[in-house]
């Protein structure tokens, strides 16, 4: 059981300076600073009283610029909200990424010698790995591969998350995989589960996809049959170019577009046929992290007659994640403590593709089961006093 003083959470970022990365930094300094800015936007605000709400950030980039530089590079967060704070976000201990020359085993030994020397540094706070790496093109290891065959391979085999979701939990540090890729191999998922430690993921679930699941799971509610979903959107950030990859995007798009049929329980296009659901990521520099998303919705009633939808999104991609992003780190930290570990469905919620058994997949189930979730930490740690 870890330290039952630690009293806020240390999030060890992964892709520490990437645009979700760097406003995290700003949203971890803003809230010891100015918590009228950050504490409203977070939904787990007086929640787990003993863990406390202060975050402090740490982790690795292999990016060379500094995190002020990398902030003015993403364009995110305004300067005027962080300009003051500018000598506490040079202070954010933030390390070189291991190198990919190796094998798994040793990015492992690298990222695990990073991770003790940070908690020696941060006592006081439950240590939680958070993954933002780039969307990466699936693994080359065999699903059935043992840990210790996993940790042979060559660091290429795999994208680069691997490395740092096992040294987490070589070091009994919960992981939140905010990421499209598939790192929850089985044998993985079998150290998580046999140490105690929470595994959430995974591809948070932000902005175009969270309300698509809303508004698939209302249609749902009410018996109006969804005839097509054409799902658009467009943004100019790293994340969109990286995504104009298409073994990067692969992920992404099959995250975004499987959950519809799941949602509704029926496969869309029963009416027209394929073509039906079509789910489209653009990038368009002058968006920057300011996205836009359409979709339009056809779906009939009564008598099979045709109604429609339009939805137009102009939503903030990082600054709609970075409170999740700390909420799950708060969540993952409390399921630690309280001795759940493994994948935790019950975080559904938060992402478009939901790993652990019988995940929820309407927004009605999966909120309420988070609040049940929430409900079985609060029992548990009042058992553990
Ligand atoms: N923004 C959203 O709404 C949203 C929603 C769901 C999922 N995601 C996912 O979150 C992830 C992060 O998004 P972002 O917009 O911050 O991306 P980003 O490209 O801005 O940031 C990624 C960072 O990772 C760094 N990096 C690359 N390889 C590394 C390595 N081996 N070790 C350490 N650092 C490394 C890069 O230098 C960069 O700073 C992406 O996978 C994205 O698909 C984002």
């Amino acid at each position: 059981m870890p330290d039952a003083v630690q009293r806020s959470i240390l999030m060890l970022v992964a892709g520490a300076k990437g645009a979700i990365g760097s406003t995290l930094s700003v949203a971890a300094a803003l809230l010891a600073r100015r918590p009228e800015l950050v504490r409203p936007y977070l939904t787990t605000s007086g929640r787990f009283g003993d863990l406390g709400e202060g975050v402090t950030v740490a982790g690795w980039d292999v990016s060379p610029h500094c995190l002020t530089s990398s902030l003015r590079v993403h364009g995110v967060v305004p300067e005027t909200l962080w300009g003051d704070l500018a000598h506490d976000l040079e202070g954010v201990d933030l390390r070189p990424a291991p190198g990919p020359g190796v094998t798994l085993g040793r990015q492992v030994e690298h990222i695990a010698a990073d991770i003790r020397a940070l908690r020696e540094d941060h006592p006081e706070a439950a240590p939680v790995l958070v993954d933002l790496l780039p969307s990466a093109p699936g693994h080359r290891l065999d699903p059935g591969a043992t840990l210790d065959e996993i940790l042979a391979a060559p660091a290429a085999s795999a994208p680069p998350d691997l490395a740092y979701a096992l040294a987490a939990l070589r070091c009994g540090v919960p992981v939140v995989n905010f990421t499209p890729n598939a790192i929850a191999l089985p044998a993985v998922v079998a150290a998580a589960e046999a140490a105690g430690i929470p595994l959430a993921g995974r591809d948070g679930k932000t902005g175009q996809t969270y309300f698509k699941v809303v508004l698939a799971s209302a249609l749902k509610a009410r018996q109006l049959y969804v005839d097509g979903w054409y799902s658009l959107n467009i943004l100019g950030n790293a994340d969109g170019a990286n995504l104009m990859d298409p073994a990067c995007a692969a992920g992404k798009l099959a995250n975004k577009t499987q959950l519809l049929d799941e949602v509704l329980g029926y496969r869309v296009g029963e009416r027209y046929g394929q073509g039906s659901h079509k789910v489209h990521i653009d990038y368009y520099p002058p968006r920057g992290d300011a996205k836009e998303a359409w979709d339009v919705i056809d779906f009939q009633g009564l008598f099979g007659l045709p109604m429609s939808m339009r939805v137009n999104l102009q939503g903030r991609d990082s600054i709609l994640a970075a409170p999740m992003a700390m909420d799950l780190a708060r969540w993952v930290a409390a399921a630690r403590r309280a001795g759940l570990g493994g994948l935790r469905p019950e975080l559904a919620f938060f992402f478009k593709k939901p790993e652990g058994p019988q995940a929820p997949v309407s927004f009605q189930a999966q909120l309420a089961r988070l609040e049940a979730f929430g409900a079985h930490i609060d029992e548990a740690l009042a058992v553990c006093g």
